[in-house]
């Protein structure tokens, strides 16, 4: 918010409307909230309609490849055949798997087994069978413009135990999501996460969060969950953001696989499980792009 735009100026948001009649009055409400000490979002994640339109294209290819997997996924599969649909889906409609090469990352998707928390390596040597809980996490760039959301399936008889974190991790998502309107803050959101989880009896992993996502993969917040109420950042119209919690049965401990540093685990060897929504701040609340 440093650069100083004149009225008559062309908005910094592209509009090519003049400064004050766009975002003049958007920025001041901004600055206000700021010199009360609150966190606030710079302009260079807030999108303009050309950018929002970009992203949910590449967000349409994204769900096409989730509800696809949705309709397929089985017990004696490998997740290296989830691997190959998420490659062979995204790139024939235009797309490319953004976790492919993503700092070193060397799958089109992260599929995440039990007690894996996140970034699990599809492999032909992890066969799901019944009772397993899976999160299969995907994300495309289509034309540059980045989409990223992840659903949890139950492949065959899963354990009422196993049922219960599956669902209560949707709820949590559902609950924050409904907290998402333009001068809240993340917080509210945060909160309503946490608090859900924590009252069903699990815990919520702190060290990986959500993030702004849409002009790149991983941008500006960081978007956490063992927050309150009234803190974080400023949410604004044209901010968007990933909700999605990492909930797990037993402790919040997690470590690293060090074989690849990537795979990552509950440290008490309990299930975790995860959902991850896409969400479009809008001037009257909010909009899921990608789920
Ligand atoms: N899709 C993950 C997320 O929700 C990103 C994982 S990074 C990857 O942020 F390289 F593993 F894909
Ligand atoms: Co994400």
């Amino acid at each position: 918010m440093s650069v100083k735009i004149g009225r008559n100026d062309p908005c910094w948001c592209g509009s090519g409307r003049k400064y004050k009649a766009c975002h003049q009055n958007f920025d001041e409400r901004i600055a206000k909230i700021a010199a009360e000490g609150h966190k606030v979002p710079t302009h260079d994640i807030i999108k303009n309609a050309d950018q929002i339109a970009g992203i949910k294209q590449s967000a349409k290819i994204n769900v096409a490849v989730l509800d696809y997997i949705e309709e397929h996924i089985h017990a004696g599969m490998s997740t290296a055949e989830i691997d190959k649909i998420v490659y062979d889906m995204t790139t024939s409609m235009g797309g490319i798997p953004a976790p492919l090469n993503y700092e070193g990352y060397p799958y089109s998707v992260c599929t995440s087994v039990n007690d894996q928390v996140c970034h699990g390596f599809p492999s032909e040597d992890v066969i799901l069978k019944d009772g397993d809980i899976i999160n299969v996490d995907c994300s495309t760039i289509l034309n540059g413009y980045f989409s990223d959301s992840s659903r949890m399936f139950c492949i065959g008889e899963v354990s009422p135990e196993k049922k219960k974190l599956v669902e209560v991790t949707k709820e949590c998502v559902e609950l924050g999501l409904k907290e998402v309107k333009p001068w809240g803050f993340l917080g509210d959101m945060g909160q309503a996460v946490h608090d859900h989880a924590f009252a069903n009896g699990y815990t919520v992993v702190r060290e990986i969060g959500g993030h702004g996502v849409g002009l790149e993969f991983h941008e500006e917040p960081w978007v956490g969950y063992n927050t309150k109420r009234g803190t974080d950042m400023l949410m604004v119209p044209g901010m968007i953001f990933t909700i999605e919690p990492m909930v797990n049965m037993g402790k919040p401990d997690i470590f690293v696989n060090e074989e690849n540093d990537w795979e990552i685990y509950t440290q008490d060897g309990l299930p975790s499980a995860q959902w991850e929504i896409m969400v479009l701040v809008t001037e009257d609340g909010a909009e899921v792009l990608s789920w």
